[in-house]
């Protein structure tokens, strides 16, 4: 499973790069404005920026909701850099711009995906990957985990390229869960990823063992 990271923060991607373990990462209009990033060409040059930082690829949100404008504004992104994947949104223009991106060999995200229909449809339209949104589902009282299991059938019948990236991941269950089902890529905020370390064996057996060493090393 590749692990993205769900943040626009410089510093948390360049920790998770850091650590090794990162595939890519994930942005949203939201995360960009927590950061303070607005007008065009910061937005442009903010995307670049973590572009320079990761390896893997890197997705950027249309604010468009439109065809034109989404055609227009992925087309930008598209250029800035070979990472960049055009985040779209599950609207009906939003599938047509998925169609014509997916034509021209443009990385595409399909984001906002709360159904398996809607997974269908971005599959359908070529999409490279699709968001379904585990968190806000949990939020209102749906499984979220149950979404992923629906859509890793389906798209396992039909042999469909799309991968899921199960997102709006909160915490390290929804990542095992992830994994055990079979998602593509999950994306997190940094604390899920580093929550998946800790555990208070490992703590005190480490502390255990160092103690020992010391005493037999005096
Ligand atoms: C997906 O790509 C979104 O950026 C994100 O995962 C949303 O997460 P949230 O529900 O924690 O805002």
């Amino acid at each position: 499973m590749k692990f993205f990271i769900d943040t626009a923060n410089l510093a948390h991607i360049k920790e998770a790069q850091d650590l090794g373990v990162l595939d890519g990462v994930t942005t949203n209009p939201s995360l960009m404005a927590k950061e303070g990033i607005s007008g065009k060409d910061n937005v442009l040059r903010h995307y670049k920026a973590i572009c320079d930082l990761v390896e893997g690829d890197v997705s950027a949100e249309v604010i468009a909701t439109d065809y034109e404008g989404m055609i227009r504004e992925g087309e930008e992104l598209a250029e800035l850099d070979d990472k960049i994947v055009v985040k779209i949104p599950m609207i009906k223009d939003g599938i047509k711009a998925l169609k014509y991106f997916s034509n021209r060999g443009i990385k595409t995200n399909c984001t906002l995906v709360f159904s398996a229909g809607q997974a269908l449809l971005a599959a359908k339209a070529g999409a490279t990957y699709v968001s379904p949104f585990i968190g806000r589902l949990d939020d209102i009282s749906f499984d979220g985990m149950d979404l992923i299991d629906q859509i890793r059938v389906i798209y396992d019948n039909y042999e469909f390229d799309t991968q899921i990236l199960a997102a709006s991941v909160r915490h390290p269950i929804h990542i095992i869960k992830c994994a055990e089902i079979g998602a593509d890529v999950m994306t997190g905020p940094l604390s899920a990823m580093l929550a998946l370390l800790k555990h208070p064996l490992t703590d005190s057996g480490l502390a255990t063992f160092l103690a020992d060493h010391a005493k037999s090393n005096q």
